[in-house]
């Protein structure tokens, strides 16, 4: 498929290959200056496993370490518990799931805030964590830089975490924008609660960005790579005007077997169980080679 070896490996699966095909086609003759990619985080740009283990989201690493006192670490770890699998559940609808959604944020982010941290106490927690952007984020990142494609990181997750991974395990570019849930501090610099309007895993269809002129900005960029590893993600581009091909590529990192058959049907590629970015690399070096 459009001379891609890595579309064909065992752990990717596409539903319509035409389709796919075709749209790689169209980027591939738009070239770099047509492109603009929206990406979700955790297990997205961020993995699921590292060599096997499981690794934290952005929350997770406020469990990790001795920052956080117990009580954060176990009641955090106890909403998870009980929300993920909801989140996960590909039998429940996204409208049963957000009421549930809103309520495991509103939790965790209470339980947060009771902890006063401090912008040096995010810093060092990611640093000691199993937070692990995926193999070849660095090279993606560099690339788009240098080619000057717009980068939108669009999170549920924890903003000031997001930019720490980042500045840590790579480069935090010009060209890339993180919009997430950003924490707010006190004249003293500890965390008294969240900016802005909550971001969840199925409201990203919503909000600030979609009002903003940031898509609008980019309306002579008519081609979108989206990735994302949940259903929610597929929504993060719906503010982008003047849309011509949209690639969107899914990560399935869990419950593989129940979700295979919903994922094909909503993503155009889903990478089964993968640590690596092998895949979207494989398509962005295609795109950069042209000749526009
Ligand atoms: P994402 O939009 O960057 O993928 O971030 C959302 C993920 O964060 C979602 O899959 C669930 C996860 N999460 C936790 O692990 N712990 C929490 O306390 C919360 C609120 C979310
Ligand atoms: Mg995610």
């Amino acid at each position: 498929m459009n001379d891609i070896p890595e579309l064909s490996l065992q752990n990717v699966r596409i539903a319509n290959p035409e389709h796919v095909t075709e749209v790689i086609q169209n980027m591939i003759r738009d070239g770099q200056n047509k492109l603009q990619v929206v990406a979700d985080f955790d297990r997205t740009l961020s993995k699921y496993t590292h060599r096997g283990q499981i690794c934290s989201t952005c929350h997770n690493v406020l469990e990790e370490g001795h920052v956080l006192p117990e009580f954060y670490k176990d009641e955090a770890r106890a909403l998870r518990d009980h929300y993920f699998p909801i989140e996960m559940n590909p039998k429940l609808t996204i409208e049963e799931k957000i009421p549930v959604m809103v309520e495991w944020w509103t939790k965790a982010h209470d339980l947060l805030s009771k902890c006063h941290i401090t912008k040096d106490d995010v810093r060092i927690m990611v640093e000691n964590s199993t937070a692990r952007l995926r193999d070849g984020c660095t090279w993606f990142f560099d690339q788009l830089q240098a080619t000057d494609i717009p980068l939108l990181i669009f999170s549920a997750g924890i903003g000031d975490v997001i930019i720490e991974v980042i500045k840590h395990q790579a480069t935090l570019h010009d060209n890339m924008k993180v919009v997430s849930n950003y924490l707010e501090y006190d004249d003293q610099g500890k965390m008294t609660g969240f900016q802005d309007e909550m971001i969840h895993v199925y409201n990203k269809n919503e909000g600030a960005i979609h009002d903003s002129d940031y898509f609008q900005k980019l309306e002579h960029r008519n081609n979108v790579i989206l990735m994302g590893d949940s259903l929610g993600d597929l929504h993060m581009a719906d503010g982008a005007v003047g849309v011509q091909n949209k690639l969107k590529i899914g990560f399935l990192n869990v419950k593989v077997e129940e979700s295979l058959e919903l994922y094909m049907k909503k993503y155009d590629i889903v990478i089964l169980e993968d640590e690596t970015l092998n895949v979207v690399n494989a398509i962005l070096r295609k795109v950069l080679q042209s000749k526009q």
